[in-house]
């Protein structure tokens, strides 16, 4: 593997206030919620640290405050095993926080970035090293579609595979969004954000691999995965389409699960599986991560992966 060892995650971490309810509030109204959990969170610590559990050599770049939320995630992402050599801690914001409100299997919430917004290409100069020793890559939207440019461009230059988990991808400047792609090996996107990326709605399985093969053809990506939440996932590489039924699982919250899956994804490609079997780990992960309550709280170690995909058969 030309001696490149570890995968490098950029973006953002946050503290995550998860209320469980059952409704949503309208605007307007307050509902009784049912449980609070107060945890680290963001897609970029999630998946680092999601990496780390499953055993992958894990660099995280991103930005917190020197404030005492800071200070608990430092702990608990040190806590993973996560190299947090890069992690800068911002004496001018605070540290940000996500506001999630999870119902029934679904969940919204309101993001402030906070530090993390701060985190820029003097971030990515000073992790010139982590780049040029990483095989993997990972961004995602959260911090908007400029920095995942600059990270994934980057990595690729230095040589790593690039994968991108365009999510959120509300407000993502089109544009930027291409420049993105043009710089990405491996594009993972639940089918909502296939529709709007596609401009069309992902009917059906039929519908879906065949977005993710002109996904891959109109941006020369190697492989494309689209997930669909309880009904599975779909990766489609060159003419090769593998299909995914979900697993099944009591859901408690699905807060976490698509970042479980990348993780999943990336560590069992780190470790030499084939496609199929990478979709099946992955899937595995995110299922026990949407068994489970919170994003970090519930991402599984290898051991519970490994015995839930032997219970599946
Ligand atoms: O992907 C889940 C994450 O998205 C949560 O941890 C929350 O912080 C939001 O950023």
């Amino acid at each position: 593997m030309n001696g490149r060892s570890g995968v490098i995650v950029v973006g953002s971490v946050h503290t995550d206030l998860i209320a469980t309810a059952d409704a949503m509030p309208t605007p307007g109204s307050s509902v009784l919620g049912t449980r609070f959990t107060l945890a680290p969170g963001g897609k970029a610590g999630n998946q680092a640290a999601q990496l780390a559990r499953l055993g992958v050599p894990t660099v995280l770049i991103s930005r917190i405050g020197t404030d005492s939320l800071g200070d608990v995630i430092a702990a608990q992402l040190a806590g993973t095993g996560i190299d947090l050599t890069y992690l800068a801690r911002s004496t001018l914001d605070p540290t940000g926080a996500s506001t999630v409100f999870a119902v029934s299997g679904e969940y919204a919430s309101i993001i402030v970035p906070g530090a993390a917004a701060g985190l820029t290409d003097a971030d990515l100069d000073a992790a010139e090293s982590a780049f040029r020793a990483s095989r993997f890559a990972l961004a995602q939207l959260e911090l908007g579609p400029d920095l995942a440019h600059a990270a994934l461009s980057r990595a690729r230059t230095s040589g790593s595979t690039t994968v991108l988990n365009a999510s959120p991808i509300h407000g993502a400047d089109p544009d930027v969004l291409a420049q993105v792609l043009d710089v990405t090996d491996v594009l993972v996107v639940n089918r909502h954000e296939a529709a709007i990326l596609f401009h069309a709605p992902m009917t059906d399985r039929q519908a879906i691999a065949a977005a993710a093969s002109m996904l891959n053809d109109r941006f020369d990506l190697k492989a494309t995965i689209i997930t669909c939440g309880s009904e599975g996932a779909v990766l489609v590489r060159g003419d090769a389409v593998i299909e995914l039924p979900a697993w099944p699982i009591d859901v408690v919250d699905t807060v976490g699960a698509g970042d479980a899956f990348l993780g999943g994804l990336v560590a069992a490609w780190y470790g030499g599986s084939d496609d199929r079997a990478a979709l099946r780990f992955a899937a595995a992960a995110g299922a026990l991560a949407a068994s489970g309550s919170g994003a970090f709280t519930s991402l599984p170690n290898r051991p519970a992966v490994e015995a839930f995909l032997q219970s599946c058969g």
